[in-house]
C-alpha cells in the first residue's frame, strides 16, 4: 500500500509512482483458428481518459458542501474526482484510492488543478477503508464506481480487452502476483466451471471448461487470442454470432477472479457506510447485476433497520434502521449519456445516507 497526504497547492511532480504496465504485446496464439469473432492485433496507442458515468447524478445525490470531506474508492481516471472536489471548495478534502498505478499517475495531474486538500492511497480499497477506519477517519460522502477503466481496457496489453491481442494479464494492480493466465493454467475443470457461471453467469461455462483443460494439456493459454478462439471452439455455432461478443462473459468472470472484485465489495460497503458521518451519503455505481445485488441488498438492510424472519409476529432484534434510500430504485444513464458514452449503458446508480441520531431513534 502506498499513501500520500498533500495541501493541493503543493505541486505533485514527481511524487506519484511513474511505473507503467508492463506487457510485451503479443504472445502468439497457436490455438487453431476457429471462425468467430477475434481480437486485433498491436499495442494501444496511449490511454484515453475516461469519461465519467452518471456524472452530474452522483455529484448531485451526494450532495457535498464546502469543507466537507469526500473519499472516492475507485479513483480512475479521477472524472468523478474532479467534480467532488469543485464541490469541496479550498477548505474541504478529497480521498482518493486505487490499486492501479496509472490512476495514481492521474491523481497528481489532477491533485495540481484543485483547491482542496488530497490525499492518495494506492491500495485496494478494502485495504484503504481498514486503514482509514483505524486512523478514525469521518467522511461525508463515501462512492464507487466499480469495475475497469476505461485507461484499462484501452491498454491493450493489459490483457482486460477480448477485442484486442494481448497476453492474458487483466490485473488492476500490476504488483499482484495472482493473473488470468495463472487462473487458466491451474484451476481445475470443476473450479473454472463454477468460475464462469458464478462470475459470468455463462451458460456454456462447462464447455468452455472442459476446452480450456484439454487445450492447456497441448500448450498453455497465454493470449486474449488464443482464449477467444477456445471459447469460439467449444460454443454452438450461432452462439459465436448472436448477442454480445461470445467471449464478453467468460473475460468478466476472469477479471472478477484475478481481482476479487466481489470479495472487495463485500468487505468494503460495511467500511464505508461506518466511516460516514451522519448525514453523509453511500453512494455506488454498478456495471453488472452481481454488484448491483450486493449493493442493493446491503443499502437496503440498513434501511429496514429489522432482520427478523418474515414470519416473526413482531420484531424481537430491536434493530432500527440506520439509512435512508435516496431512491427505492437504481438511477440509470439518459438515452443521451448512453449515446455519447456507450460504456455507459449497463450502469446502476444506488445510493443511502446514513440517518442521524434523532431520524433513527424518534
Ligand atoms: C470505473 S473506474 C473509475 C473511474 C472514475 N470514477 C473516473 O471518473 O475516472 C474503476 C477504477 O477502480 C479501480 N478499482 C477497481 N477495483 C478496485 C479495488 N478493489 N481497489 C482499488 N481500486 C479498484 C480500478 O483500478 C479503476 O481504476
Amino acid at each position: 500500500m502506498s499513501t500520500f497526504l498533500l495541501d493541493s497547492r503543493q505541486s505533485t511532480k514527481g511524487q506519484c509512482a511513474r511505473q507503467r504496465p508492463g506487457g510485451s504485446g503479443a504472445a502468439g496464439g497457436r490455438t487453431p483458428i476457429v471462425r468467430g469473432r477475434r481480437p486485433v492485433e498491436g499495442r494501444s496507442e496511449g490511454a484515453i481518459g475516461h469519461v465519467p458515468v452518471l456524472a452530474t447524478e452522483l455529484v448531485e445525490l451526494l450532495d457535498l458542501r464546502p469543507g466537507q470531506v469526500a473519499i472516492d474508492c475507485t479513483f480512475g481516471g479521477g472524472g468523478h474526482a474532479q467534480l467532488v472536489a469543485q464541490r469541496l471548495g479550498s477548505r474541504g478534502t478529497l480521498i482518493a484510492i486505487d490499486r492501479d498505478p496509472l490512476a495514481e499517475e492521474r491523481f497528481a495531474e489532477l491533485s495540481s488543478q484543485v483547491a482542496c486538500s488530497v490525499r492518495f492511497i494506492r491500495a485496494s480499497y478494502a485495504e484503504a477503508l481498514e486503514l482509514l477506519t483505524e486512523e478514525g477517519a469521518r467522511a461525508d460522502a463515501v462512492y464507487f464506481d466499480l469495475g475497469m477503466s476505461s485507461m484499462q481496457v484501452d491498454t491493450r496489453e493489459r490483457g482486460f480487452s477480448y477485442s484486442f491481442q494481448a497476453p492474458l494479464d487483466m490485473r488492476m494492480d500490476p504488483g499482484q502476483k495472482l493473473d488470468a493466465r495463472a487462473i487458466l493454467a491451474n484451476y481445475d475443470q470443476r473450479a473454472l466451471t463454477r468460475l464462469l457461471r458464478d462470475f459470468g453467469e455463462e451458460k456454456h461455462a462447462a464447455a468452455i471448461a472442459r476446452a480450456i483443460v484439454n487445450s492447456r494439456a497441448q500448450h498453455p493459454i497465454e493470449s486474449t487470442s488464443q482464449l477467444v478462439d477456445l471459447i469460439n471452439s467449444a460454443i454452438p455455432v450461432p452462439a459465436r454470432f448472436a448477442g454480445s461478443h461470445p467471449a464478453k462473459r467468460v473475460f468478466q468472470a476472469l477479471r472478477i477472479a484475478v481481482n476479487d472484485e466481489l470479495g472487495q465489495l463485500d468487505r468494503s460497503l460495511p467500511l464505508a457506510f461506518s466511516l460516514l458521518r451522519a448525514g453523509g451519503v453511500l453512494a455506488a455505481i454498478s456495471f453488472h447485476s452481481l454488484e448491483d445485488r450486493r449493493v442493493k441488498r446491503f443499502l437496503a438492510a440498513r434501511a429496514r433497520g429489522c432482520i427478523c424472519p418474515p414470519d416473526f409476529p413482531i420484531c424481537a432484534c430491536g434493530r432500527e434502521p440506520e439509512a435512508q434510500l435516496v431512491k427505492n430504485r437504481a438511477i440509470t444513464p439518459s438515452a443521451s449519456e448512453v449515446t455519447r458514452n456507450p460504456r455507459a449503458a449497463s450502469a446502476r446508480m444506488r445510493a443511502a445516507r446514513k440517518l442521524t441520531e434523532e431520524e433513527a431513534r424518534p
